[in-house]
């Protein structure tokens, strides 16, 4: 995606496709070319118009089919057009997300492959940016330094994921790994995980970059909180699982998922010292075309979150889940939670103590890194932001400050009483 066609040149092409032709000869890279050169906020008026028309006369899905992709990406593109502009529209979450596997195994695994197919991406719109012909966006290009800092801090995030998914004897080496993490080279891993994509994932990746603005930076940004959000599905998905474990008498299991869980979040923590290598005179520049959009309203966040222990009244009441109103139906509607569940079971006498250790080490290890997010998260925000409000409404800094006491496993005695 190199040179990008003006407003008009689009809307002709569109106009002689949609009279000769299907959803599937929708011509994307061209429109995402002139979009990502342009900007999302700065699209013309009359290609929208259009845009909406095609989507208007697209056939509606019948049954339990959702959106075509066609539907859903123009959905993405027309969201400010729509004034539906949002936290999930901006992060085109419902280009990228696939059914989530029953089994927590095969779960992990559609998290691995996504994590790496968005960090692959990202390394290779980085190390374009050296070339003559840089993708879009391309405004405040980065130094060759800044794009070799970066591909080690993804493949930092990727490596783990990478041994579990990858074939053996490809690019990431586990002895290399298990003595000096980090060092694997970027750009060969990141080629080896391209290649394994195909047409629809390859659609998914392209599709899903939709940045409000023209500056390099935004693509790190978007791709960050997409790798974040499909962790926070996995991470969701397997601890449904372990209140099913719990509630099923298998409180092994269920500690086995609670660990696995706090490992996941663990590896994927460098993510925050990647996007810290966004500068932050280009986000305090695109961040004026995101107001409205905040990871506040990030659903997975709050469905992990709410899947430990049931939130105090004080946060549920809050913009913590009032700007999530699907995950604040489900907990108001009694969502069982590990917490809750486990201490059903000892109430019962149910729980043997070995059980009831092996459950207490896997909270405490998701504890303490959930707090080790937080923590880097708020100073991540002092960072790039310092005084200035959320772009979800909060005084933002204060509000980060806080959620730092809030904890996912609160001490019984504290449990409904907590600060949020
Ligand atoms: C430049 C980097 C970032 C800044 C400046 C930032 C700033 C903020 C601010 C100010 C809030 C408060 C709500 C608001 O008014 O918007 C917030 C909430 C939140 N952010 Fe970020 N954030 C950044 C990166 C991220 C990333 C990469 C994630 C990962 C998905 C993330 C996840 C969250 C979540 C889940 C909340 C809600 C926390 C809660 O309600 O307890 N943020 N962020």
């Amino acid at each position: 995606m190199t040179s990008a066609t003006s407003a008009a040149g689009i809307v002709e092409e569109l106009r002689a496709r949609t009279v000769n032709g299907g959803a599937e000869e929708f011509p994307y890279t061209l429109l995402l070319g002139h979009l990502r050169s342009v900007g999302k906020h700065f699209l013309d008026a009359g290609l929208l118009r259009l845009l909406d028309e095609i989507r208007g006369s697209l056939p509606q899905p019948e049954g339990r089919d959702g959106p075509s992709f066609l539907h859903r990406f123009l959905d993405v593109v027309l969201d400010k057009h729509d004034d539906r502009y949002d936290y999930p529209s901006y992060t085109a979450l419902s280009l990228l997300t696939r059914p989530v596997p029953a089994d927590w195994r095969e779960a992990l695994r559609s998290r691995d492959e996504t994590v790496l197919l968005l960090l692959a991406d990202l390394i290779r719109f980085e190390e374009r940016s050296a070339t003559d012909t840089p993708d879009a966006p391309h405004g405040m290009p980065p130094s060759p330094e800044l794009v070799a800092k970066r591909a080690r801090l993804a493949v930092r995030v990727m490596e783990p994921a990478a041994l579990r998914t990858l074939p053996p004897g490809g690019a990431v080496d586990p002895v290399a790994v298990a003595a000096v993490p980090g060092r694997t080279p970027g750009g060969p891993l990141a080629a080896e995980i391209l290649r394994t994509a195909g047409p629809e994932e390859d659609l998914a990746l392209v599709g899903s970059v939709q940045p409000v603005y023209v500056l390099h930076d935004e693509y790190l940004f978007l791709r960050t909180l997409q790798s974040f959000e499909t962790t926070f599905t996995f991470m969701s998905s397997a601890l449904a699982t372990a209140v099913r474990r719990l509630d099923g008498d298998r409180p092994g299991e269920a500690a086995d998922l609670v660990g696995t869980v706090a490992d996941v979040l663990k590896e994927s923590l460098p993510l925050f010292s990647l996007l810290a290598t966004m500068r932050p005179e280009a986000f305090q520049t695109f961040r004026t075309f995101t107001e409205g959009a905040s990871a506040i309203q990030s659903a997975g966040y709050k469905t992990f979150e709410s899947l430990c222990s049931t939130p105090s009244h004080g946060r549920l009441a809050s913009p913590a889940y009032t700007s999530v109103p699907q995950v604040h139906a489900w907990v108001t509607n009694g969502q069982a939670t590990v917490q809750d569940t486990w201490h059903g079971l000892i109430a019962a006498h149910r729980l043997d103590p070995a059980d009831d250790a092996a459950l207490r080490a896997a909270a405490d290890r998701l504890e303490s890194v959930h707090q080790r997010w937080k923590q880097t998260h708020y100073r991540l925000a002092v960072r790039m932001i310092g005084e200035r409000s959320g772009t979800g409404y909060t005084e933002g800094v204060p509000y980060l400050a806080a959620v730092l006491d809030n904890r996912l496993f609160p001490a019984r005695d504290r449990h409904g009483a907590l600060v949020g």
